[in-house]
C-alpha cells in the first residue's frame, strides 16, 4: 500500500531524496564515513554547504546583498533572534493572522517595544484595512502561511517599514520577491528538509546591529561573518536540505512547484466545497495552499475518520489540537496522487457514514 504522509511538520520529503541519502548514508563520496561524521570544516563538507547555498540562491533568486544563514533553533529561535537583532530602541509592528504570528509577537514582547494588530475579523477572514501606517516602525513582522489555521496572506503588504516574514510552512512553495523583504526565516522541517535546521535570509545592511545581550548563536552579524559556522551547524540537515534543493531544480524549480501546489490545493478545496459533509470556512482568498484544514459536519465521526484514513495509508490528518478538525498538509513533496487518494477516501467515507 502506498503511504501518503500529511503531517504538518516534520513533513514528508521527496522519496528520491530519501533514497539517495540512504544510498550514501554510510559511505559518502567513497570516503568510508557518513556525511554526518565529517568535520564541518572539511573540504568535502564545505563543498556540500556551499552548493546548498548556491542552489537556494538560484531557486529563490536571492540578490547578492542578502546573506543566507543555516542556523539552529527552529523558527521559534527566530521569534527571539529577530527582535534581538533588529529592534534596538525602536518599535516593531506585529501582524496577527493566526497561532504562529501571535506566538512570534508574544516572544518579541520580551525584548522591547512592539505594537500588535489582529487582522482576524473571525477565524476565516483577514482585514488588511486594519494595518496602520507602518512608517516609523523598525520592522513589520508577519506570517504569510499560518500552518495551524490554514490561513494565508498572499497580498503584497505596504513596505514603509522593513518587512520580516516567517516562511516556515510556505518557503519554496510559490514565487516570492526576496528584495521586498528585510528578512525571511523558516524552520526546515516542512518544505526544506529535516528538523534542526533554520534558514535566515537577511539583507546585509541589517547585520551587525544585534543588542548587546543577544546570545552569540542568535547574532546574525556573527553568523554571517562565520558563514554559519560560528558553532557547529546542523550538518546532516544542511546536507539533506541541499539534496532537496537539487531535487527542486530538477523538477522545474519554484515556478513548477507553485503551479502544482495551486492545482493540488484547488482539487482538495473544490471537493470540500462541493460536499455538505465536509467544510472549510476560510475566505477563499486567504486559503492556504500548504495546509488545508477541514471539518466533518458531524464531529462525532472525527475519530473514525482518522482511524479509517490511517488504515487506508493516509497518515497524520488530525488537525492541530488548538483548532480541532482535520488538516492535510500538502507541501512540495506531496504528489498529486496523494491528493487524489485523499479525495477518493473522503468521498467513500462520506458515502458510508452519512
Ligand atoms: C509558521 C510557523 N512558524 C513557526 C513554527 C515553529 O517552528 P519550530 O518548531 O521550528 O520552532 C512553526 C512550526 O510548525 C510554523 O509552522
Amino acid at each position: 500500500m502506498t503511504i501518503y504522509n500529511f503531517c504538518a511538520g516534520p513533513a514528508m520529503l521527496p522519496t528520491a531524496v530519501m533514497r539517495k541519502a540512504q544510498q550514501e548514508f554510510c559511505d559518502f563520496q567513497s570516503l568510508g564515513v557518513s556525511v554526518m561524521e565529517l568535520s564541518h570544516r572539511s573540504a568535502e563538507y564545505m563543498a556540500v554547504a556551499e552548493k546548498a547555498e548556491q542552489d537556494l540562491r538560484e531557486l529563490m533568486a536571492i540578490p547578492d546583498n542578502y546573506a543566507v544563514l543555516f542556523l539552529h533553533g527552529g523558527a521559534r529561535g527566530q521569534f527571539s533572534a529577530v527582535p534581538l537583532n533588529l529592534l534596538g530602541e525602536g518599535k516593531a509592528l506585529y501582524l496577527e493572522t493566526g497561532q504562529w504570528s501571535v506566538g512570534a509577537a508574544n516572544e518579541a514582547e520580551k525584548f522591547g517595544a512592539i505594537d500588535r494588530v489582529d487582522l482576524r475579523c473571525d477565524a476565516q477572514t483577514l482585514d488588511l484595512g486594519r494595518i496602520p501606517d507602518t512608517s516609523g516602525y523598525r520592522y513589520v513582522h508577519y506570517c504569510p502561511n499560518e500552518t495551524v489555521d490554514g490561513v494565508a496572506l498572499y497580498d503584497d503588504l505596504p513596505m514603509d517599514a522593513p518587512l520580516v516574514a516567517d516562511l516556515s510552512s510556505c518557503i519554496l512553495g510559490r514565487e516570492l520577491d526576496v528584495s521586498r523583504f528585510a528578512l525571511l526565516y523558516a524552520g526546515a522541517q516542512k518544505n526544506i528538509g529535516p528538523a534542526g535546521l533554520t534558514l535566515v535570509i537577511v539583507r546585509r545592511d541589517l547585520l551587525g546591529q544585534a543588542d548587546r545581550r543577544c546570545p552569540a548563536i542568535l547574532d546574525y552579524g556573527l553568523n554571517a561573518q562565520y558563514d554559519s559556522m560560528y558553532n557547529t551547524p546542523p550538518t546532516f540537515a544542511w546536507y539533506l536540505a541541499g539534496e532537496v534543493f537539487q531535487w527542486l531544480k530538477q523538477h522545474g524549480g519554484v515556478a513548477a512547484m507553485a503551479e502544482l501546489n495551486r492545482a493540488k490545493a484547488k482539487r482538495l478545496y473544490d471537493f470540500i466545497d462541493a460536499s455538505d459533509f465536509y467544510s472549510n470556512a476560510v475566505a477563499p482568498r486567504h486559503r492556504s495552499e500548504m495546509n488545508v484544514t477541514f471539518q466533518l459536519a458531524d464531529a462525532e465521526l472525527d475519530k473514525r475518520f482518522l482511524a479509517e484514513a490511517e488504515a487506508a495509508g493516509l497518515r497524520a490528518l488530525k488537525g492541530h489540537r488548538l483548532v480541532g478538525g482535520m488538516r492535510a498538509s500538502i507541501y512540495n513533496a506531496m504528489p498529486m496522487a496523494g491528493i487524489e487518494a485523499l479525495v477518493q477516501f473522503m468521498a467513500e467515507f462520506e458515502r458510508s457514514h452519512r
